[in-house]
């Protein structure tokens, strides 16, 4: 272990001065010149440091940006992210994701006299959200000189870490539940050539456990504890931002797992406050899955006591009991007036059934934010003449079993899912496929 276990990054002395990171808890201030996690004095979660002393203008977006950076729709909001040098930003072209609009799914959601836009992360270079963060985490971890980036995953961080360490030249350990991701995402992560260590245990096991291994060791952590992650998941919300022209929606749903993207979601939009670039804040609706929900109880009892849970959910992706990230999540609904619930298994399947079948498409946990709207629009929380915006975080191929298995096989009353499309098998005969065209004709 020789060489992990020297103590000492490798960035010069003084030559990162300008990236700093704020503890939430007790203030306390310092130098990210290598890999921070936690407060060294009261153990709180940080924030990475950004200048947003002047006004900022859209004309700003995307100018002056090295060649290395200029197609990103992460760096192209830099002048509302932390200073990392030039030489050491990783880009993929990660970003610029669509937001679609469709008028079938704001029906779904109930949004009878409001709109409904579709904002799909799963557009992005390896197929979620992660990739925005990823390419911030890892151009840091470039900055400070690390010799290998690590993260535990259910499988979309995984992906992602992979994908940069290897456009990085940095070699990558990934931590994952043992047969607990999915199959689309594991390739991804073998594909991408990251040592993939299997744990027997669930996610949080997994994160604990790759954490004690980060305190004693020189081992870049990048799941989103760290300040750096967080930073790039914001410019999901800028670039939704400016493809609304600034004009603020009502709501916005996202999905909740380990609760970064709330976390960051509610530190872009005071960001956005800060520099003038929008005059109110938007509601942030999280919604998780009700097997794996210790941030929808916290939030229902008033904040008063979080209990961790076993999670249990068909969403893998956000299957998480533990959130690494609630008190800063908890700082984004408070600051937003925001709401947190939970919905069934069976109410993201049907979701996402109705995402697919717009052939928008995307993988289970996504479909957890159109599933929250259309039970927040029932239960009047929000109104149905509200603008709304839904995230997808991931993309419909991240997890094909889950569609295979909502589409083929039988619920456990033997009935077929409420939105099946089953395929039928024909005889190699022009009458039998003459047969097919009237059904599909005729619906
Ligand atoms: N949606 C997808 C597709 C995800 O992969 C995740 C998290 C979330 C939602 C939840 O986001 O953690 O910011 O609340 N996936 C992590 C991973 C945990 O390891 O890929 P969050």
């Amino acid at each position: 272990m020789g060489a992990v276990q020297s103590r000492v990054w490798m960035a010069e002395p003084g030559a990162l001065t300008a990236l700093r990171v704020r503890c939430m808890d007790c203030g306390t201030e310092q130098v990210a010149d290598r890999a921070l996690t936690r407060c060294p004095v009261c153990g709180g979660l940080l924030d990475a440091l950004v200048a947003l002393d002047a006004p900022v203008r859209p004309e700003q977006f995307g100018v002056g940006l090295p060649p290395n950076a200029r197609h990103s729709g992460v760096w192209r909001y830099r002048p509302l992210l932390p200073p990392i040098p030039d030489e050491a930003i990783v880009s993929r072209w990660e970003g610029n994701t669509p937001l679609y609009e469709d008028d079938r799914l704001a029906d779904y959601a109930g949004l009878t006299g409001g709109s409904l836009r579709i904002k799909h992360e799963g557009h992005n270079p390896t197929a979620s959200f992660k990739d925005r963060g990823m390419t911030v985490g890892v151009s840091h971890a470039r900055a400070v000189g690390a010799r290998i980036v690590a993260c535990a995953s259910t499988g979309n961080t995984s992906a992602s870490l992979a994908s940069y360490a290897a456009a990085a030249g940095l070699p990558a350990l990934v931590l994952i539940p043992e047969g607990k991701i999915s199959g689309g995402k594991l390739a991804q992560t073998l594909a991408y050539g990251a040592r993939v260590v299997q744990v027997a245990g669930d996610f949080d096991q997994a994160l604990s456990l790759l954490r004690q291994l980060t305190d004693a060791y020189d081992v870049y952590l990048v799941n989103s504890v760290n300040p750096f992650r967080l930073e790039g998941q914001k410019t999901i919300v800028f670039e939704m931002l400016e493809q609304l022209d600034w004009q603020v929606p009502d709501v916005i749903a996202l999905p909740g797992g380990n609760l970064g993207n709330t976390a960051a979601f509610g530190k872009a939009l005071g960001e956005l406050l800060q520099v003038g670039l929008i005059d109110r804040l938007p509601k942030l609706a999280v919604i998780q899955a009700a097997g794996a929900a210790p941030f929808a109880s916290y939030h229902a009892g008033g904040w008063q006591t979080f209990a961790a849970v076993v999670a249990e959910t068909i969403a893998t992706a956000i299957k998480i009991g533990n959130p690494a990230s609630t008190p800063r999540a908890r700082r984004s609904i408070e600051a937003t007036a925001g709401l947190v619930i939970p919905v069934s298994d069976d109410e993201i399947l049907d979701a996402k059934a109705a995402i697919d079948r717009t052939g928008i498409g995307c993988e289970p946990a996504s479909a957890a934010s159109l599933a929250g709207l259309r039970r927040l629009v029932a239960s009047g929380d929000v109104a149905p003449d509200a603008r709304a915006v839904a995230v997808l975080t991931g993309h419909v191929l991240k997890d094909p079993d889950a569609v295979i298995a909502y589409h083929l096989h039988d619920g456990p009353a033997g009935e077929p899912a409420a939105g099946a499309n089953r395929p039928i098998s024909v005889p190699a005969e022009l009458p039998a496929l003459e047969r097919a065209l009237a059904d599909a004709l005729h619906g």
